[in-house]
C-alpha cells in the first residue's frame, strides 16, 4: 500500500494490493489479490473488486457494485450504485454506468460512453419514472461517446459504432451506429472471439 488514504470498517484486503494516495475506502469493501486502486479513488460501502483488477485515478464506484476479475477502469471513469461489472472488462476514459447496469465478461467500452436508466426524465416532477439498467452482454465492443439507453440489450459481440445513440435491442454479433442506431453489418468474423 502507498501514500496516505482512508479506509472504511471492515474492509477485506488480500495481498499485494496498492492503493494510492488520496483513495477513499468505504465500509465492508472487499478487494482481491494484486488490485491497484488509482490515485483520488473512491470505492463505496459494500462493494467487491476480484483479483488483478485495475481501477485507476479518480474513478469512482459506488455502493454495492462489483468488479470482476482483471478489469480495468481507466481515469475517471464512474460506476454507479448495483452495477456488476465482469471480468476482464475495458471501461476507458468519462464512461460511466448507470444504476443497475450489467456489463458482462470482456465487454468494452470506448470513452466517454454513456449508460442510462431512465427514459423520462422527471426532474422534481410528479409521474413515475422507471428505472431499468442496460444489460450489455458477453465480448460487446461500444466506440467513444455512445448512449446507450435503459432497458436495452446490447448483444453479445456487437459492435456499436461511435456517438451512436442506442434505443432498442441489438441482435448479437452485430455493427450499429447512427442516431437511432441502425443494424449496419454483421462483425467481420476475423474480429470475433474464437469461440464456436
Ligand atoms: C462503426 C465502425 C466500426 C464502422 O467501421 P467501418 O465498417 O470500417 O466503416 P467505414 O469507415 O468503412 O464507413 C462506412 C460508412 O459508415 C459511416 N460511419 C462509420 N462509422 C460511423 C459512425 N460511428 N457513425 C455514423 N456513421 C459512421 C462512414 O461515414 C461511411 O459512410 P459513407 O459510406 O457514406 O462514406 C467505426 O466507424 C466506429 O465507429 N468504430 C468505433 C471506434 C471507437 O470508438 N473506438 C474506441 C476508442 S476509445
Amino acid at each position: 500500500m502507498i501514500g496516505e488514504y482512508i479506509l472504511g470498517n471492515n474492509a477485506k484486503i488480500a495481498k499485494h494490493v496498492s492503493i494510492a494516495r488520496g483513495a477513499i475506502i468505504g465500509n465492508n469493501v472487499n478487494l482481491g489479490k494484486n488490485v491497484t486502486i488509482g490515485y483520488g479513488a473512491i470505492i463505496g460501502d459494500n462493494v467487491v473488486i476480484r483479483a488483478n483488477a485495475q481501477i485507476d485515478a479518480h474513478v469512482k464506484i459506488d455502493r454495492y457494485s462489483k468488479v470482476g476479475y482483471g478489469s480495468h477502469l481507466f481515469p475517471n471513469v464512474f460506476v454507479d450504485p448495483k452495477c456488476i461489472i465482469g471480468n476482464n472488462v475495458a471501461m476507458y476514459h468519462f464512461s460511466n454506468v448507470a444504476k443497475g447496469t450489467i456489463l458482462e465478461d470482456n465487454v468494452f467500452l470506448g470513452t466517454r460512453v454513456t449508460i442510462v436508466n431512465t427514459r423520462r426524465i422527471s426532474h422534481g416532477r410528479n409521474f413515475p419514472v422507471s428505472v431499468r439498467g442496460p444489460l450489455i452482454k458477453w465480448g460487446a465492443r461500444i466506440g467513444a461517446n455512445a448512449t446507450i439507453l435503459p432497458d436495452i440489450v446490447i448483444e453479445t459481440e456487437c459492435l456499436i459504432g461511435a456517438g451512436a445513440v442506442v434505443t432498442k435491442s441489438t441482435r448479437a454479433k452485430w455493427i450499429y451506429y447512427g442516431n437511432p442506431a441502425r443494424a449496419i453489418k454483421p462483425v467481420p468474423k476475423e474480429e470475433l472471439y474464437d469461440i464456436p
